[in-house]
């Protein structure tokens, strides 16, 4: 993070704005919406920059710029003249006063940026790109305007309120917290948006005699095989409410990100043969912490209940008694395979699908062969990378022709993903030439040759 947001209190705090025209006066216009008093430094001053600088009881000096001017008088300055030159002096005099100084468009001359903004006081939603974008910024907040509601600064203002009381009442942090998520997620919210403040009233009070220490959840959640846009919206939301987050080595860094900032995240590993917690181990912490009372997210990639152990995990939560929900999520034969342009059934090449563990128990594959040699059926391996060349082996002397097509996909629908095609009896060689690394998804079938085709994707 190059810079680091903080929201200011400038209400009759003086500020000084370098210049007299128009973008001085946009600059003025936000200062003027958080109280400050705004004194103003130019030559010429448009008359419309002088009316806020008199409502703010700022003064208008007319002279321009001098180094004589005692900038420490003020809390902020901005630089908005037209002249470049002027607005680095202006920025060069604040820097050696450790003053903070924003030169309106030119980043390398800002101590702080003016962030894209959001008003809906007293929440207000600020989006900076560190001077990279501020068109970016502006789209997203257009985006971000269309999606919060008005009335939220009401709920805001209403929050304040009885911020109070709740402490007093509910004195856990994290027990607050839930408390004030539930209230937020219940009608109450609607009655503040149309003014019936004392209906909200009424259910604050109610939902605060009524309330109990919750009991803890665990919410088995699949995050899809990589890529954050593929997260179902409930996994999105599980994930941003949890307490906890325990997840393993499938989950991409990007989805991390997009749970709870605040919440504890767990590694529990899970390489082949490298169980950082052993399977035990997890639905041991999965219990505990909901013993504890916590919402607890256990994040799988893909799909939990697909070559996860999510049947596992909740079978000890239902036999501790433990709350739970499961989420499905993406399993990496659908997103491998759609970003890697080869349909999993066709109606001309596959009308079957079996998707099969390829993990071989002490080395020796342990499949039915016969079943898989059919020719209008497709085959996904997971976990098929370390026994590939024996299941290669296998499948051609149960009678697969060796120029059965065949695709590796590694680190799917990632940016790092990576497709390579061969055949039954070539691909294993291929591993090595290629560095294919885990985790890697074997689709083997004739609708392989398809993604010359449908390739869409690198
Ligand atoms: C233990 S299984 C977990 C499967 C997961 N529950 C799912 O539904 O995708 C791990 C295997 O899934 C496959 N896999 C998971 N994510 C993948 C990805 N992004 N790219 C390629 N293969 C992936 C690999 O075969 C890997 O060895």
């Amino acid at each position: 993070m190059d810079i680091f947001p903080i929201s200011l209190k400038l209400q009759q705090q003086p500020c000084l704005i370098v210049g007299g025209g128009h973008i001085a006066y946009r600059k003025a216009v936000l200062l003027a919406k958080a109280g400050a008093v705004i004194h103003v430094i130019a030559p010429e001053i448009e008359s419309n920059l002088l009316e806020i600088v008199e409502s703010s009881q700022g003064q208008y000096v007319q002279a321009p710029f001098s180094l004589d001017i005692q900038l420490r008088n003020y809390r902020l300055v901005i630089a908005a003249t037209n002249d470049k030159a002027v607005n680095i002096q202006v920025f060069e005099a604040c820097e050696a006063e450790k003053i903070l100084v924003n030169s309106v468009d030119d980043p390398p001359h800002c101590r702080f940026m003016v962030p894209a903004i959001i008003d809906r006081s007293p929440l207000v939603v600020s989006i900076a790109t560190n001077g990279t974008s501020p068109v970016l910024s502006r789209q997203i907040r257009t985006q971000l305007e269309a999606t919060i509601p008005h009335g939220m600064g009401k709920l805001a203002d209403f929050s304040g309120q009885w911020r109070a009381s709740v402490k007093a009442k509910i004195i856990n942090p994290d027990e607050r917290r839930i408390f004030w998520e539930d209230l937020y997620a219940s009608p109450l919210k609607e009655h503040v948006f149309n003014d019936n403040i004392a209906e909200a009233n009424r259910l604050i009070e109610q939902a605060l005699l009524e309330w109990k220490t919750p009991k803890g959840e665990v919410y088995l959640v699949g995050a899809g095989p990589g890529d954050p846009e593929l997260l179902t919206l409930k996994a999105l939301r599980l994930m941003q409410q949890a307490d906890v987050i325990i997840y393993d080595r499938l989950v991409s860094p990007a989805i991390l990100e997009l749970c709870r900032r605040d919440a504890d995240k767990i590694y529990v590993g899970k390489a082949r043969s490298n169980h950082s917690v052993p399977q035990e181990g997890i639905n041991a912490l999965l219990v505990e912490y909901a013993a504890q009372g916590k919402r607890v997210c256990r994040l799988k990639g893909g799909d939990p209940f697909i070559f996860g152990r999510g049947g596992e995990e909740i079978q000890e939560l239902f036999a501790a008694g433990v709350a739970f929900q499961v989420v499905p999520g993406i399993t990496a034969a659908s997103g491998c395979s759609a970003y890697a342009g080869i349909p999993l059934t066709h109606r001309d090449y596959a009308q079957s699908v079996r998707f099969l563990t390829g993990h071989l128990k002490e080395g020796s594959p342990e499949l039915p062969w016969k079943e898989l040699v059919y020719e209008n059926q497709t085959l996904v391996l997971y976990m098929g990378l370390v026994g590939l060349e024996k299941i290669c082996a296998q499948l051609i002397a149960h009678g697969q022709r060796p120029n059965m097509p065949v695709a590796l996909i590694s680190k799917g629908t990632t940016p790092e993903q990576k497709v390579v095609v061969g055949t039954l009896a070539d691909i294993a060689s291929k591993v090595s030439e290629y560095q294919i690394q885990a985790p890697t998804l074997t689709i083997i079938g004739e609708v392989v040759s398809l993604r010359e085709q449908l390739q869409w994707q690198g």
